[in-house]
């Protein structure tokens, strides 16, 4: 799947995209990551890529030009089409279906990320396909939320982890939080480990596993329950 990240920061994503898994499924060719500078872009003398909002205000907004020749240059570069994908704190909110409706699409990405007071509207209005939030939080820069994006979509594509049977009992997956897990010692500091998970009925232990799935999304999340 190929994913081009345009930001004024490439070193946010350099660094967390270079790392682990996302590092192996890059080098295994399960993942081709491009991260790009925007201001290899801009056109300007002192290559600006952001101006002062029109009718006043806090901040500076992202320029038309360099997001739209970047864009169009990634575009043509690629073969097929390529879906643009805008991170910002006003878009639909990221979630397990989103990231695996991307993973079974493995649309060629661009993931284009804000920074200041966002974009000029007319990016949005006819250059970006989606608009995507990571949460409701605002962040100093979307590069953090194209790593998030990133992560999240890239793991569910089959091969990425390597056991792909441990996406598909991830919270969520199920529309439930995942239950507690437990490694050896079975006694640390005489807090022991569930007798349950030692007896070896494996039938019993994902019956409990399922129970204490539902005991702690009804704690945490009941929204998810409905
Ligand atoms: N940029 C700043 N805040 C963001 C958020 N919550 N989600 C996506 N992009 C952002």
């Amino acid at each position: 799947m190929r994913i081009d990240i345009l930001t004024l920061f490439p070193a946010i994503c350099e660094g967390p995209l270079g790392e682990s898994i996302l590092k192996r499924a890059r080098e295994r060719g399960l993942l081709d990551i491009r991260i790009h500078n925007l201001r290899l872009w801009a056109t300007s003398k002192h290559a600006t890529t952001d101006d002062t909002p029109y009718g006043g205000g806090q901040g500076m907004v992202m320029k038309c030009e360099p997001i739209f020749a970047a864009v169009e240059q990634l575009k043509a570069a690629a073969p097929g089409p390529a879906r643009v994908i805008y991170l910002s704190p006003s878009g639909c909110p990221l979630d397990h279906p989103m990231a695996a409706g991307h993973a079974a699409a493995r649309h060629h990405l661009i993931l284009l990320c804000g920074h200041y007071e966002g974009v000029d509207q007319r990016v949005i209005d006819h250059l970006v396909d989606e608009e995507v939030s990571i949460g409701d939080y605002v962040l100093t820069n979307g590069a953090i939320a194209a790593v998030v994006f990133v992560d999240a979509v890239a793991r569910l594509i089959p091969g990425v982890l390597g056991d792909e049977n441990s996406a598909v009992e991830d919270s969520f997956a199920q529309g439930l939080l995942e239950g507690p897990q437990y490694t050896r010692p079975p006694d640390f500091r005489g807090w022991r480990v569930p007798d349950i998970l030692l007896s070896g009925n494996h039938g019993e232990i994902a019956k409990w596993r399922a129970a204490q799935a539902l005991e702690k999304t009804r704690k945490v999340r009941p929204d998810l329950l409905g």
